[in-house]
């Protein structure tokens, strides 16, 4: 049968000093809250997912249903301690028998397969509850794990509630547990906020079912650091490392070489192809596509692009724009949104283009900006080219047709149509349409003033 998940995303996360709620806060581009939600429903076991939400819970609650349709919320209206947070699903839980899975909004790096090892672990042994823990070198702030003599778990105690003695256990509470829900809700019922931060720990109903004849697990994980939880921002730079280690693993080991994964910040849920070649300083953000045989970097950040296969770019942006294959970008580039640049073409350096489309083998090499044009293929656009395409009112287009040639430091007045096969002469300024096959010419005659410098003064 499968498992009833409770996700805690209700607290202050005050540590964090923040005007944003903790669960929002992102590892590798994506929200934390969002990262548990998927890791968990990737474990494959899971039935119905209520996330418990309170302070600025609306935000997270909007976040979060933007991203997932369906999560139960369970608003928490005061926040006073863990056990509470759980507490507040009781009514909805109340006809279901089974395990319920609890998990912390801020605990954002446990894989799928360790949310499938608890629940196997807990159903196999035949427990009343079972926590993960972990042994970790520096315990400071978590709750930690004291065993009875039998190995069992005998009971937890928080960093503010220990002795001196237990304070040097390094086995710690991941705040990940599987419980049988009835005895569950039985003895939370019981919890009393008897402790230092005169809060409902939820762990404290653990020492109840033992008391009362129950057997409670403690599954330690090969992984420390996937135990993680994140209250400070320290904390959240050191996840943000580990995740991003992790998913550069990912791609290298499906064929993406990455010269320096350090300095390599790929976000979540990126695809890329085998035997594209990634430069430090690169960053590949969500909803990124790239293609085979690429190489992207140094310093390149892509948002949102989507790159076919053997595609160079180098020192540049592309935000919300597509690139055809064998195309070269950069070095020093902006692609804007809405852009698409075809195949074969170059868009050198000092180049802005923004909601623009490059038919293919069309070149804008030096020095330009294009925006808001519709450009054929086989154009060439001359150095120090710009588009004119805003009158302080409002943004007009340009359309430069297949097979043209704009000289050099030519500016594009719009609305204006260059025809196919057109020239333009070198430093024109065009207002008026350009037909087909013609040379336009828009500047103004040189004069040589014969003798000139002799005369002077
Ligand atoms: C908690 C555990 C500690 C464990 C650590 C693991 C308790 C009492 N302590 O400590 O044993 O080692 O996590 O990271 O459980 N929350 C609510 N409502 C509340 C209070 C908290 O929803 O009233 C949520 C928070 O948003 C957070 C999670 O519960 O996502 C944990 O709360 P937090 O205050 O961060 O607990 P820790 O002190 O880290
Ligand atoms: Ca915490």
């Amino acid at each position: 049968m499968k498992a009833s998940v409770i996700i805690l995303a209700a607290g202050q996360g005050q540590r964090m000093k923040s005007n944003i709620p903790k669960p929002l806060h992102k590892i590798a581009g994506v929200p934390m809250v969002e990262q548990v939600i998927t890791s968990v429903k990737a474990s494959g076991q899971i039935d119905n997912l209520y996330l418990v939400i309170g302070h600025q819970g609306d935000l997270v609650r909007e976040a979060v249903s933007q991203a997932f349709s369906d999560i139960n919320f369970v608003v928490q209206a005061e926040q006073l301690g863990t056990g509470h947070a759980v507490d507040q699903c009781r009514e909805l839980l109340k006809d279901f028998k089974g395990t319920v899975l609890v998990t912390y909004a801020d605990t954002p790096l446990f894989r799928p397969e360790t949310f499938q090892q608890l629940l196997d672990y807990h159903k196999e042994q035949e427990l009343a509850a079972t926590v993960i823990t972990a042994q970790i070198d520096d315990p400071t702030g978590y709750g930690r794990i004291v065993r009875g003599d039998d190995g069992y778990l005998k009971k937890i105690v928080e960093q503010k509630d220990a002795t001196t003695e237990e304070l040097q256990i390094t086995e710690i509470n991941t705040g990940t547990y599987c419980f049988d829900s009835e005895l569950l809700f039985k003895y939370l019922a019981h919890v009393t906020p008897d402790n230092a931060q005169a809060e409902y720990y939820l762990p404290d109903v653990l020492p109840l079912m033992i008391a009362n004849g129950y057997r409670v697990g403690a599954y330690c994980i090969a992984d420390p650091q996937e135990s993680m939880g994140i209250n400070d921002r320290v904390q959240l730079a050191k996840a943000e490392e580990i995740m991003r280690q992790r998913i550069c693993v990912e791609h290298m080991l499906a064929g993406v070489t990455i010269i320096n994964p350090s300095q390599t910040y790929i976000e979540q849920g990126c695809q890329i192809g085998t035997d594209t070649i990634i430069y430090p300083n690169t960053y590949i953000q969500k909803g990124t596509i790239v293609g085979s045989n690429c190489i992207i970097g140094p310093n390149v950040r892509l948002t949102k692009a989507v790159l076919a296969d053997n595609i160079q770019i180098e020192q540049a942006v592309v935000v919300e724009s597509s690139i055809g294959e064998n195309t070269v970008v950069g070095p020093f580039a902006y692609i804007r949104p809405g852009s698409e640049i075809g195949a074969n073409c170059k868009v050198g350096d000092f180049v802005e283009i923004k909601n623009t489309s490059v038919g293919d083998r069309s070149k804008v090499p030096h020095h330009s900006y294009i925006g808001d044009a519709e450009i054929g293929s086989g154009v060439n656009i001359g150095c120090g080219t710009i588009t004119c395409n805003y009158d302080g009112k409002k943004k007009s287009k340009t359309v430069i047709q297949d097979n043209s040639f704009i000289g050099s430091n030519t500016s594009l007045v719009a609305p204006v149509t260059v025809g196919a096969g057109a020239y333009v002469a070198a430093g024109s300024t065009i207002t008026e349409d350009v037909p087909a096959g013609s040379l336009g010419i828009a500047r103004a005659r040189q004069v040589n003033k014969l003798g000139w410098k002799k005369t002077e003064g």
